[in-house]
């Protein structure tokens, strides 16, 4: 069985200390580095934009997992490209034709992901799971970090991870959100393949061994 995956979000990150913590993350058992990308439209916030990713890319020297929580994605999937994003997963709420954008994404050389807010039904995906890498739970509802997660997510993974074995799928699935020790065991053994931390990782003490104990804890 495929290692399980630990992505710190750095969001949560000090930003007056950002090559500081993206050293941090170089140097720990975590497996990519998960960038959140804001609009202020399709989330109620603003987090950063393109300079900034391009100086993270520069450090960065694990995968680079960028989630868009933007409208109409499609504008930046070349620029999101050019900046050294592998994955780029955009939200099912903000795509009209997500079908296209999904080709449009792994024409540029990344793995396609999706997005998923808390009231979206899995079952939305069934259509084109295939065409997707994967599928990222929202266990909060985006926009910031540290919130608490939402109990009803261990439902959806369950329900995501039979849609992906029906229908032949080879998809991951990411949790994003309130993700700690209290959840995570639970969420590996529902199904989840990756674990974005944000607060839980920066806001430890000691965050290399967190991210270390996390990484342990889902892959006994
Ligand atoms: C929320 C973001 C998350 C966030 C997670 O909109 O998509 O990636 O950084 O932060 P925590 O782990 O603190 O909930
Ligand atoms: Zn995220």
């Amino acid at each position: 069985m495929s290692n399980k995956l630990v992505a710190p979000s750095l969001l949560a990150a000090d930003f007056a200390n950002l090559q500081r913590d993206i050293e941090l993350v170089n140097n720990s058992e975590a497996d990519w580095f998960h960038i959140d990308i804001m609009d202020g439209v399709f989330v109620p916030n603003i987090s950063f934009g393109m300079p900034v990713l391009k100086a993270i890319t520069k450090h960065a020297k694990k995968f680079i997992d960028v989630h868009l929580m933007i409208v109409d994605p499609d504008r930046y999937i070349k620029e999101f490209a050019d900046l050294g994003s592998h994955m780029l997963t955009v939200h099912y709420e903000a795509c009209n034709h997500l079908h296209r954008s999904l080709q449009s994404i792994k024409q540029h050389g990344m793995q396609a992901g999706v997005a998923l807010n808390p009231h979206t039904n899995v079952e939305l995906l069934r259509d084109c799971i295939k065409d997707i890498d994967m599928v990222c739970l929202m266990s909060v509802n985006p926009g910031f970090g540290g919130q608490h997660f939402i109990e009803r997510t261990y439902e959806k993974v369950k329900q995501l991870k039979a849609l992906i074995k029906e229908e032949g799928a080879e998809t991951k699935i990411e949790i994003d959100g309130g993700v700690t020790n209290k959840n995570a065991e639970e969420l590996v053994t529902m199904g989840a393949d990756v674990l974005v931390a944000g607060s839980y990782v920066f806001k430890a003490n000691d965050p290399t061994q967190t991210i270390s104990e996390l990484r342990k804890m889902i892959n006994k």
